[in-house]
Protein backbone atom coordinates (compact mmCIF):
# COMPACT_ATOMS: atom_id res chain seq x y z
CA UNK A 1 0.00 0.00 0.00
CA UNK A 2 0.83 3.33 -0.49
CA UNK A 3 -0.08 7.25 1.07
CA UNK A 4 -1.32 9.63 -0.57
CA UNK A 5 -1.70 12.95 0.94
CA UNK A 6 -3.86 15.78 -0.13
CA UNK A 7 -5.20 12.89 -2.99
CA UNK A 8 -9.06 15.27 -2.79
CA UNK A 9 -7.20 18.14 -4.61
CA UNK A 10 -6.39 18.56 -8.42
CA UNK A 11 -3.26 16.87 -8.78
CA UNK A 12 -3.72 14.18 -6.68
CA UNK A 13 -6.96 13.27 -7.53
CA UNK A 14 -5.67 12.60 -10.82
CA UNK A 15 -2.79 10.50 -8.83
CA UNK A 16 -5.04 8.06 -7.10
CA UNK A 17 -7.11 7.66 -10.16
CA UNK A 18 -4.12 7.14 -12.23
CA UNK A 19 -2.32 4.67 -10.04
CA UNK A 20 -4.87 2.15 -9.43
CA UNK A 21 -5.57 2.69 -13.31
CA UNK A 22 -1.90 0.93 -13.51
CA UNK A 23 -1.84 -1.08 -10.75
CA UNK A 24 -3.69 -3.13 -8.01
CA UNK A 25 -1.45 -1.82 -5.08
CA UNK A 26 -4.17 0.16 -2.70
CA UNK A 27 -3.99 3.53 -1.81
CA UNK A 28 -4.50 5.21 1.44
CA UNK A 29 -5.81 8.68 1.01
CA UNK A 30 -5.45 11.25 3.83
CA UNK A 31 -6.84 14.76 2.82
CA UNK A 32 -8.20 17.51 5.00
CA UNK A 33 -11.34 18.54 2.34
CA UNK A 34 -10.28 22.45 2.93
CA UNK A 35 -11.97 24.38 0.34
CA UNK A 36 -9.69 22.28 -2.18
CA UNK A 37 -10.52 18.92 -1.74
CA UNK A 38 -13.48 17.08 -3.09
CA UNK A 39 -14.29 13.81 -3.01
CA UNK A 40 -16.52 13.92 -5.70
CA UNK A 41 -12.96 13.95 -7.69
CA UNK A 42 -12.76 10.18 -6.48
CA UNK A 43 -16.32 9.26 -7.02
CA UNK A 44 -15.22 6.45 -9.32
CA UNK A 45 -13.29 4.66 -6.51
CA UNK A 46 -16.60 4.47 -4.40
CA UNK A 47 -16.97 0.66 -3.37
CA UNK A 48 -13.22 0.03 -5.17
CA UNK A 49 -12.03 -2.27 -1.79
CA UNK A 50 -8.27 -1.26 -3.49
CA UNK A 51 -8.91 2.69 -1.99
CA UNK A 52 -9.11 3.80 1.64
CA UNK A 53 -10.34 7.51 2.47
CA UNK A 54 -9.18 9.64 5.86
CA UNK A 55 -10.62 12.73 6.64
CA UNK A 56 -7.45 14.40 8.51
CA UNK A 57 -4.69 17.05 8.87
CA UNK A 58 -1.06 16.35 7.92
CA UNK A 59 -0.52 18.38 10.78
CA UNK A 60 -2.08 15.95 13.44
CA UNK A 61 0.68 14.36 15.44
CA UNK A 62 -1.83 11.85 16.96
CA UNK A 63 -3.53 10.29 13.57
CA UNK A 64 -0.61 10.21 11.36
CA UNK A 65 1.44 8.03 13.38
CA UNK A 66 -1.59 5.88 14.35
CA UNK A 67 -2.37 5.45 10.33
CA UNK A 68 1.44 4.63 9.60
CA UNK A 69 1.04 2.05 12.21
CA UNK A 70 -2.10 0.61 11.19
CA UNK A 71 -1.22 0.46 7.62
CA UNK A 72 1.76 -0.15 7.12
CA UNK A 73 2.50 1.95 3.69
CA UNK A 74 5.59 1.20 1.80
CA UNK A 75 6.06 4.93 -0.03
CA UNK A 76 4.58 8.01 0.84
CA UNK A 77 3.40 10.43 -1.70
CA UNK A 78 2.78 13.88 -0.91
CA UNK A 79 0.41 16.13 -2.13
CA UNK A 80 -0.99 18.12 0.83
CA UNK A 81 -0.59 21.64 0.49
CA UNK A 82 -2.04 25.14 0.18
CA UNK A 83 -1.08 25.49 -3.54
CA UNK A 84 -2.87 29.12 -4.47
CA UNK A 85 -0.26 32.16 -4.64
CA UNK A 86 -3.03 34.62 -4.72
CA UNK A 87 -4.57 33.37 -1.41
CA UNK A 88 -0.70 33.25 -0.06
CA UNK A 89 -0.68 36.72 -0.10
CA UNK A 90 -4.46 36.96 1.03
CA UNK A 91 -3.55 35.07 3.96
CA UNK A 92 -0.29 33.13 4.57
CA UNK A 93 -0.80 31.45 8.01
CA UNK A 94 -2.47 28.63 6.39
CA UNK A 95 0.21 27.72 4.32
CA UNK A 96 2.68 27.97 7.10
CA UNK A 97 0.46 25.71 9.00
CA UNK A 98 -0.14 23.47 6.38
CA UNK A 99 2.84 23.48 3.75
CA UNK A 100 5.91 23.52 6.55
CA UNK A 101 4.41 22.62 10.16
CA UNK A 102 2.33 19.42 8.49
CA UNK A 103 5.47 18.52 6.33
CA UNK A 104 7.51 18.32 9.34
CA UNK A 105 4.79 16.54 11.22
CA UNK A 106 4.60 13.98 8.68
CA UNK A 107 8.44 13.87 7.56
CA UNK A 108 8.47 12.53 11.46
CA UNK A 109 6.28 9.97 11.56
CA UNK A 110 7.60 9.05 8.24
CA UNK A 111 11.01 8.46 10.11
CA UNK A 112 9.11 6.45 12.87
CA UNK A 113 7.37 4.21 10.74
CA UNK A 114 10.47 3.73 8.73
CA UNK A 115 12.35 2.84 11.54
CA UNK A 116 9.87 -0.11 12.37
CA UNK A 117 10.98 -1.32 9.27
CA UNK A 118 13.03 -4.15 8.62
CA UNK A 119 15.56 -5.58 5.90
CA UNK A 120 14.17 -5.24 2.49
CA UNK A 121 11.14 -3.23 3.49
CA UNK A 122 13.02 -0.33 5.23
CA UNK A 123 15.55 -0.09 2.18
CA UNK A 124 12.72 0.15 -0.33
CA UNK A 125 10.81 2.53 1.87
CA UNK A 126 10.14 6.02 0.08
CA UNK A 127 8.84 9.83 0.87
CA UNK A 128 8.30 11.00 -2.26
CA UNK A 129 7.52 14.92 -1.60
CA UNK A 130 6.20 17.12 -4.47
CA UNK A 131 7.11 20.74 -4.88
CA UNK A 132 6.99 23.24 -7.10
CA UNK A 133 9.47 25.19 -9.58
CA UNK A 134 8.51 28.46 -7.92
CA UNK A 135 10.98 27.68 -5.11
CA UNK A 136 13.72 28.91 -7.54
CA UNK A 137 12.12 32.52 -8.08
CA UNK A 138 11.78 34.29 -11.23
CA UNK A 139 13.58 34.10 -14.65
CA UNK A 140 14.29 37.15 -17.26
CA UNK A 141 13.51 36.47 -21.00
CA UNK A 142 17.33 35.17 -21.54
CA UNK A 143 18.24 33.25 -18.24
CA UNK A 144 18.63 29.46 -19.04
CA UNK A 145 15.63 27.29 -17.37
CA UNK A 146 15.51 26.10 -13.85
CA UNK A 147 18.24 22.88 -13.60
CA UNK A 148 17.77 21.12 -10.03
CA UNK A 149 21.11 22.93 -9.21
CA UNK A 150 19.47 26.16 -9.28
CA UNK A 151 19.49 28.48 -6.08
CA UNK A 152 16.14 28.88 -3.79
CA UNK A 153 15.36 32.59 -4.04
CA UNK A 154 11.27 31.73 -3.50
CA UNK A 155 9.29 35.12 -3.54
CA UNK A 156 5.94 34.87 -2.85
CA UNK A 157 4.89 33.26 0.66
CA UNK A 158 3.12 30.23 -1.05
CA UNK A 159 6.38 29.71 -2.39
CA UNK A 160 8.79 30.45 0.69
CA UNK A 161 5.90 27.55 2.75
CA UNK A 162 7.10 24.93 -0.28
CA UNK A 163 10.22 26.05 -0.22
CA UNK A 164 10.97 25.65 3.79
CA UNK A 165 8.87 21.93 3.19
CA UNK A 166 12.00 21.30 0.91
CA UNK A 167 14.62 22.25 3.22
CA UNK A 168 13.21 20.41 5.40
CA UNK A 169 13.07 16.66 3.39
CA UNK A 170 16.37 17.67 2.66
CA UNK A 171 17.45 17.45 6.33
CA UNK A 172 15.60 14.47 6.69
CA UNK A 173 17.55 12.81 4.02
CA UNK A 174 20.86 14.41 5.21
CA UNK A 175 20.09 13.64 9.20
CA UNK A 176 18.13 10.65 9.30
CA UNK A 177 19.12 8.72 6.47
CA UNK A 178 14.96 8.86 5.42
CA UNK A 179 14.73 7.95 2.01
CA UNK A 180 13.44 10.51 0.62
CA UNK A 181 12.44 11.58 -3.43
CA UNK A 182 11.81 15.41 -4.51
CA UNK A 183 10.38 17.01 -7.24
CA UNK A 184 9.77 20.40 -9.12
CA UNK A 185 7.54 20.66 -11.31
CA UNK A 186 5.80 23.19 -13.09
CA UNK A 187 2.12 24.38 -13.86
CA UNK A 188 -0.20 22.17 -14.55
CA UNK A 189 -3.52 21.86 -16.03
CA UNK A 190 -6.41 19.43 -16.62
CA UNK A 191 -9.19 17.83 -15.24
CA UNK A 192 -10.18 18.46 -11.71
CA UNK A 193 -8.26 21.53 -11.68
CA UNK A 194 -9.96 23.70 -8.95
CA UNK A 195 -11.31 27.52 -11.00
CA UNK A 196 -9.52 29.85 -9.17
CA UNK A 197 -5.48 28.55 -10.98
CA UNK A 198 -5.79 30.53 -14.35
CA UNK A 199 -6.97 27.54 -16.73
CA UNK A 200 -9.71 26.84 -15.29
CA UNK A 201 -10.53 30.31 -14.28
CA UNK A 202 -10.35 31.11 -17.63
CA UNK A 203 -12.59 28.45 -19.18
CA UNK A 204 -15.69 29.11 -16.25
CA UNK A 205 -15.47 32.36 -16.55
CA UNK A 206 -16.14 32.67 -20.41
CA UNK A 207 -18.76 30.52 -20.27
CA UNK A 208 -20.43 32.45 -17.62
CA UNK A 209 -20.05 35.52 -19.54
CA UNK A 210 -17.91 36.83 -17.17
CA UNK A 211 -14.59 39.21 -17.50
CA UNK A 212 -11.26 36.94 -18.25
CA UNK A 213 -9.07 38.88 -15.81
CA UNK A 214 -5.46 39.07 -17.36
CA UNK A 215 -3.07 40.29 -14.19
CA UNK A 216 -0.74 43.00 -15.40
CA UNK A 217 0.35 43.01 -19.02
CA UNK A 218 -0.63 39.52 -19.43
CA UNK A 219 3.01 38.87 -20.54
CA UNK A 220 4.01 36.58 -17.89
CA UNK A 221 5.48 32.69 -18.54
CA UNK A 222 4.76 29.35 -17.35
CA UNK A 223 5.66 25.83 -18.51
CA UNK A 224 2.35 24.17 -18.49
CA UNK A 225 2.48 20.05 -17.74
CA UNK A 226 -0.81 18.00 -18.41
CA UNK A 227 -1.27 16.57 -15.13
CA UNK A 228 -1.32 13.10 -16.06
CA UNK A 229 2.00 13.64 -17.30
CA UNK A 230 3.33 15.03 -13.89
CA UNK A 231 1.27 12.11 -12.85
CA UNK A 232 3.76 9.66 -14.90
CA UNK A 233 6.58 11.43 -13.42
CA UNK A 234 5.84 11.07 -10.48
CA UNK A 235 5.39 7.21 -10.59
CA UNK A 236 8.77 6.90 -12.82
CA UNK A 237 10.75 8.87 -9.50
CA UNK A 238 9.10 6.64 -7.27
CA UNK A 239 10.10 3.67 -8.98
CA UNK A 240 13.58 4.36 -9.87
CA UNK A 241 14.56 7.83 -8.18
CA UNK A 242 17.15 7.66 -6.01
CA UNK A 243 17.17 8.77 -2.64
CA UNK A 244 18.26 12.10 -2.07
CA UNK A 245 18.13 14.11 -4.96
CA UNK A 246 15.55 15.93 -6.58
CA UNK A 247 13.91 15.82 -9.85
CA UNK A 248 12.84 18.93 -11.99
CA UNK A 249 9.77 17.88 -13.96
CA UNK A 250 8.15 20.36 -17.17
CA UNK A 251 6.12 20.38 -20.26
CA UNK A 252 8.98 21.97 -22.63
CA UNK A 253 6.21 24.62 -22.76
CA UNK A 254 6.87 28.02 -22.19
CA UNK A 255 3.95 30.11 -23.02
CA UNK A 256 2.48 33.79 -22.39
CA UNK A 257 -0.19 33.83 -20.16
CA UNK A 258 -2.21 36.13 -22.72
CA UNK A 259 -1.38 33.41 -25.43
CA UNK A 260 -3.00 30.77 -23.28
CA UNK A 261 -6.26 32.99 -22.64
CA UNK A 262 -6.33 33.28 -26.66
CA UNK A 263 -5.74 30.01 -27.21
CA UNK A 264 -8.65 28.79 -24.46
CA UNK A 265 -10.92 31.67 -25.97
CA UNK A 266 -10.07 30.17 -29.99
CA UNK A 267 -11.08 26.39 -28.31
CA UNK A 268 -14.33 27.59 -27.29
CA UNK A 269 -15.20 29.34 -30.09
CA UNK A 270 -14.61 26.28 -32.03
CA UNK A 271 -16.35 23.83 -29.41
CA UNK A 272 -19.36 26.07 -27.77
CA UNK A 273 -19.88 29.37 -29.94
CA UNK A 274 -21.36 32.40 -27.59
CA UNK A 275 -24.80 32.35 -28.86
CA UNK A 276 -24.08 36.21 -30.43
CA UNK A 277 -22.05 34.64 -32.36
CA UNK A 278 -18.95 36.94 -31.13
CA UNK A 279 -15.63 35.46 -29.57
CA UNK A 280 -14.67 34.98 -26.81
CA UNK A 281 -11.60 36.86 -26.77
CA UNK A 282 -14.37 39.71 -26.72
CA UNK A 283 -14.30 39.08 -22.60
CA UNK A 284 -10.87 39.85 -22.10
CA UNK A 285 -9.77 42.33 -19.09
CA UNK A 286 -6.74 43.30 -17.81
CA UNK A 287 -6.76 43.93 -14.57
CA UNK A 288 -3.97 44.91 -11.84
CA UNK A 289 -0.91 42.43 -11.63
CA UNK A 290 -0.08 40.28 -8.58
CA UNK A 291 2.15 41.84 -5.91
CA UNK A 292 5.54 40.27 -6.52
CA UNK A 293 4.39 38.47 -9.41
CA UNK A 294 6.96 36.39 -10.72
CA UNK A 295 7.80 36.94 -14.51
CA UNK A 296 9.08 33.87 -15.93
CA UNK A 297 9.48 30.08 -15.02
CA UNK A 298 11.04 27.25 -17.43
CA UNK A 299 11.68 23.99 -16.09
CA UNK A 300 14.75 21.83 -17.58
CA UNK A 301 13.81 18.42 -17.32
CA UNK A 302 16.88 16.66 -18.66
CA UNK A 303 17.58 14.64 -15.93
CA UNK A 304 13.83 13.40 -15.79
CA UNK A 305 14.68 12.12 -19.26
CA UNK A 306 18.34 11.07 -19.17
CA UNK A 307 18.26 9.59 -15.67
CA UNK A 308 14.75 8.06 -15.81
CA UNK A 309 13.48 7.81 -19.27
CA UNK A 310 10.69 10.23 -18.43
CA UNK A 311 9.13 12.49 -21.15
CA UNK A 312 5.69 14.29 -21.47
CA UNK A 313 2.82 12.15 -23.30
CA UNK A 314 1.00 15.26 -24.15
CA UNK A 315 1.72 18.47 -26.40
CA UNK A 316 -0.10 21.87 -25.17
CA UNK A 317 -2.10 21.28 -28.22
CA UNK A 318 -3.64 18.23 -27.56
CA UNK A 319 -3.94 18.72 -23.65
CA UNK A 320 -5.62 21.65 -23.91
CA UNK A 321 -8.15 20.52 -25.57
CA UNK A 322 -8.90 17.37 -23.33
CA UNK A 323 -9.26 20.37 -20.51
CA UNK A 324 -11.56 22.20 -21.95
CA UNK A 325 -13.58 19.02 -23.38
CA UNK A 326 -14.04 18.01 -19.56
CA UNK A 327 -14.82 21.47 -18.20
CA UNK A 328 -17.63 21.70 -21.17
CA UNK A 329 -19.10 18.19 -20.01
CA UNK A 330 -18.76 18.65 -16.43
CA UNK A 331 -20.82 21.51 -15.48
CA UNK A 332 -22.41 20.17 -12.29
CA UNK A 333 -18.74 19.79 -10.97
CA UNK A 334 -17.61 23.43 -11.58
CA UNK A 335 -20.87 24.83 -10.11
CA UNK A 336 -20.37 22.37 -6.71
CA UNK A 337 -17.05 23.95 -6.39
CA UNK A 338 -16.92 27.80 -7.36
CA UNK A 339 -16.35 29.74 -3.97
CA UNK A 340 -18.01 33.30 -4.48
CA UNK A 341 -16.89 35.02 -1.02
CA UNK A 342 -13.05 34.33 -1.96
CA UNK A 343 -13.34 36.06 -5.44
CA UNK A 344 -14.75 39.35 -3.38
CA UNK A 345 -11.31 39.59 -2.06
CA UNK A 346 -9.52 38.88 -5.46
CA UNK A 347 -11.76 41.68 -6.68
CA UNK A 348 -10.63 44.18 -4.40
CA UNK A 349 -7.27 43.51 -4.90
CA UNK A 350 -6.53 43.24 -8.51
CA UNK A 351 -9.88 45.44 -9.64
CA UNK A 352 -13.72 45.19 -9.96
CA UNK A 353 -13.05 43.88 -13.58
CA UNK A 354 -11.69 40.47 -12.56
CA UNK A 355 -15.37 40.50 -10.76
CA UNK A 356 -18.32 42.12 -12.36
CA UNK A 357 -20.14 40.89 -15.48
CA UNK A 358 -18.72 41.76 -19.37
CA UNK A 359 -18.93 45.69 -19.96
CA UNK A 360 -18.27 44.82 -23.81
CA UNK A 361 -14.46 44.85 -23.40
CA UNK A 362 -13.30 44.15 -26.86
P1 LIG B 1 -4.91 21.59 -4.48
O1 LIG B 1 -5.01 22.86 -3.73
O2 LIG B 1 -5.81 21.35 -5.64
O3 LIG B 1 -5.13 20.35 -3.48
C1 LIG B 1 -4.53 20.30 -2.23
C2 LIG B 1 -5.17 19.16 -1.45
O4 LIG B 1 -4.53 19.07 -0.16
C3 LIG B 1 -6.66 19.36 -1.18
O5 LIG B 1 -7.36 18.14 -1.41
C4 LIG B 1 -6.72 19.74 0.29
O6 LIG B 1 -7.93 19.34 0.94
C5 LIG B 1 -5.53 18.97 0.86
N1 LIG B 1 -5.00 19.58 2.08
C6 LIG B 1 -4.73 20.89 2.31
N2 LIG B 1 -4.28 21.05 3.56
C7 LIG B 1 -4.24 19.82 4.13
C8 LIG B 1 -3.85 19.34 5.40
N3 LIG B 1 -3.41 20.17 6.36
N4 LIG B 1 -3.93 18.00 5.65
C9 LIG B 1 -4.40 17.16 4.69
N5 LIG B 1 -4.80 17.56 3.48
C10 LIG B 1 -4.72 18.88 3.20
O7 LIG B 1 -3.39 21.46 -4.90
P2 LIG B 1 -2.73 20.87 -6.22
O8 LIG B 1 -2.72 21.91 -7.27
O9 LIG B 1 -3.34 19.55 -6.49
O10 LIG B 1 -1.22 20.68 -5.73
C11 LIG B 1 -0.83 19.48 -5.07
C12 LIG B 1 0.65 19.59 -4.72
O11 LIG B 1 1.42 19.79 -5.91
C13 LIG B 1 0.99 20.76 -3.80
O12 LIG B 1 1.97 20.33 -2.88
C14 LIG B 1 1.56 21.82 -4.74
O13 LIG B 1 2.48 22.64 -4.07
C15 LIG B 1 2.24 20.95 -5.78
N6 LIG B 1 2.35 21.52 -7.13
C16 LIG B 1 1.24 22.02 -7.76
C17 LIG B 1 1.35 22.49 -9.06
C18 LIG B 1 0.16 23.02 -9.83
O14 LIG B 1 0.33 23.53 -10.94
N7 LIG B 1 -1.06 22.91 -9.30
C19 LIG B 1 2.60 22.48 -9.71
C20 LIG B 1 3.71 21.98 -9.01
C21 LIG B 1 3.57 21.49 -7.73
O1 LIG C 1 4.61 26.82 -11.17
C1 LIG C 1 3.92 25.86 -10.39
C2 LIG C 1 2.81 26.54 -9.62
O2 LIG C 1 1.79 26.84 -10.57
C3 LIG C 1 2.26 25.69 -8.49
O3 LIG C 1 3.26 25.47 -7.54
C4 LIG C 1 1.05 26.37 -7.83
O4 LIG C 1 0.48 25.51 -6.86
C5 LIG C 1 0.02 26.65 -8.91
O5 LIG C 1 -1.07 27.35 -8.36
C6 LIG C 1 0.64 27.47 -10.06
O6 LIG C 1 0.98 28.80 -9.59
P1 LIG C 1 0.71 30.09 -10.52
O7 LIG C 1 0.64 31.28 -9.66
O8 LIG C 1 1.65 30.11 -11.68
O9 LIG C 1 -0.75 29.68 -11.10
P2 LIG C 1 -2.07 30.54 -11.38
O10 LIG C 1 -2.97 29.66 -12.17
O11 LIG C 1 -2.58 31.19 -10.15
O12 LIG C 1 -1.53 31.70 -12.33
C7 LIG C 1 -0.89 31.40 -13.57
C8 LIG C 1 -0.46 32.72 -14.19
O13 LIG C 1 -1.65 33.45 -14.58
C9 LIG C 1 0.26 33.64 -13.22
O14 LIG C 1 1.25 34.36 -13.93
C10 LIG C 1 -0.81 34.59 -12.71
C11 LIG C 1 -1.74 34.70 -13.90
N1 LIG C 1 -3.18 34.91 -13.59
C12 LIG C 1 -3.77 34.08 -12.71
C13 LIG C 1 -5.11 34.20 -12.41
C14 LIG C 1 -5.78 33.30 -11.40
C15 LIG C 1 -3.90 35.90 -14.27
O15 LIG C 1 -3.34 36.64 -15.11
N2 LIG C 1 -5.23 36.01 -13.98
C16 LIG C 1 -5.87 35.22 -13.06
O16 LIG C 1 -7.09 35.40 -12.81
Amino acid sequence: MILVTGGAGFIGANFVLDWLAHSDEPVLTLDKLTYAGNLENLRSLEGDARHVFVQGDIADAALVPALLAQYRPRAIVHFAAESHVDRSIHGPADFIQTNIVGTFNLLEAARQHWLTLEGAHRQAFRFLHVSTDEVYGTLSASDPAFTETKAYEPNSPYSASKAASDHLVRAWFHTYGLPVLTTNCSNNYGPHHFPEKLIPLVITHALAGKPLPIYGDGLQIRDWLYVKDHCSGIRRVLEAGTPGETYNIGGHNEMANIDIVQRICALLDELRPRSDGQPYARQISYVKDRPGHDRRYAIDARKMQQELGWTPAETFDSGIRKTVQWYLEHPDWVQNVQSGAYRDWVATQYGQAAHAQEQGQA
